[in-house]
């Protein structure tokens, strides 16, 4: 049977539809170390190999120092990113150079690796030609510079690292409105979207966000407005359980720990001749029921 999506086995195919993972990341290298949040290439690995072939593309347009663009290549597949802190692209592009095994542009398998340093809100005159796969995670709205955050403050001032991702004012960690900053992220995975090849799938790590008592619920927010534009799939949770645990609220109040992110799962409309998208909101959700069904039993003829 023909799979379209990637080239796993049926069984390792099955194994990644499980809709939650527990994955604790191992430490960090030095030279990532700096960066305040970033998430471990062997998760990446895992999207990666589910979501394209060797020898696809594999953007992230906000790629810090370089996770998703590492694993892409470390698994055949090409890797353009954009960043607009020049310290993390540097750092981004000089860990692809070494997975590449230094050649750049061209390493050993003709792969290419490339980093952008830029605002991601100028994608469309950065040239990028369509991409397979989009993984990325946004920063999670200003919380690296909120209160609270005090005692991992402390911790990395001591060790001379960032605790925030710049002062420049196109950085998205640095809108304090949440409308704001929720309205300039929808508008860069806008952009992301038009470079994205029909079909394509794109996957957005990203956290809900709790500041001054409140909750912001950016990932659910993420999925209704990207929705909008790309067809929301569902999302895979990312559970980490090695995290220690606060006493927030204890004996007053219900604040959870939150170990969790969501991995939200959209896909860009294949092209189906004579079939035109409805413009406007998503499908129902029968019809978009219809073709996963359809993609499923066509790619794996497992499920
Ligand atoms: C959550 S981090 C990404 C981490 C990355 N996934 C990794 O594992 O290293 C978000 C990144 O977005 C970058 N960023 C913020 N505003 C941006 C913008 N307007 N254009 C491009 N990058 C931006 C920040 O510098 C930061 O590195």
């Amino acid at each position: 049977m023909r799979n379209r999506i990637n080239d796993l086995s049926p069984r390792d195919w099955l194994l990644f539809q499980k809709s939650w993972f527990i994955h604790n990341p191992p430490p960090r290298g030095k030279s990532v170390l700096l960066h305040p949040a970033k998430f471990p290439e062997s998760l990446c690995r895992e999207f990666i190999e589910f979501f394209t072939k060797q020898g696809q593309t594999v953007l992230d347009p906000m790629a810090g120092t370089g996770s998703a663009l590492v694993a892409a290549v470390g698994c055949g597949r090409c890797a353009i990113g954009v960043e607009l802190n020049p310290k993390y692209a540097a750092i981004a592009q000089e860990r692809i150079a070494a997975e590449l095994g230094s050649r750049l542009p061209l390493g050993p398998k003709g792969l290419v690796g490339r980093v952008i340093q830029a605002d991601a809100r100028d994608l469309p005159e950065l040239n990028i030609e369509a991409v397979d796969y989009v993984l990325t995670s946004p920063p999670y709205w200003d919380m690296l510079r909120r209160r609270g955050f005090e005692t991992q403050k402390k911790r990395r001032e001591a060790a001379d690292l960032d605790m925030y991702y710049s002062d420049d004012q196109a950085d998205l960690g640095n809108v304090d409105d949440y409308e704001e900053f929720l309205a300039q992220l929808v508008e860069i995975y806008r952009r992301v979207a038009e470079i994205m090849r029909p079909g394509a799938y794109a996957t957005i790590i990203v956290k809900n966000v709790k500041k001054g008592g409140t909750v912001y619920p950016l990932a659910w927010d993420l999925g209704r407005l990207v929705g909008d534009f790309l067809d929301l799939k569902d999302e895979k949770i990312w559970c980490q359980d090695n995290q220690r645990l606060a006493p927030f609220g204890m004996g007053n109040a219900w604040v959870s720990n939150t170990m969790h992110h969501y991995c939200l799962n959209f896909r860009k409309p294949p092209l189906r001749p004579g079939r035109p998208r409805p413009s406007g909101r998503r499908k129902p959700a029968s019809a978009a029921g219809q073709e996963e069904t359809y993609v499923q039993q066509d790619s794996t003829g497992s499920v």
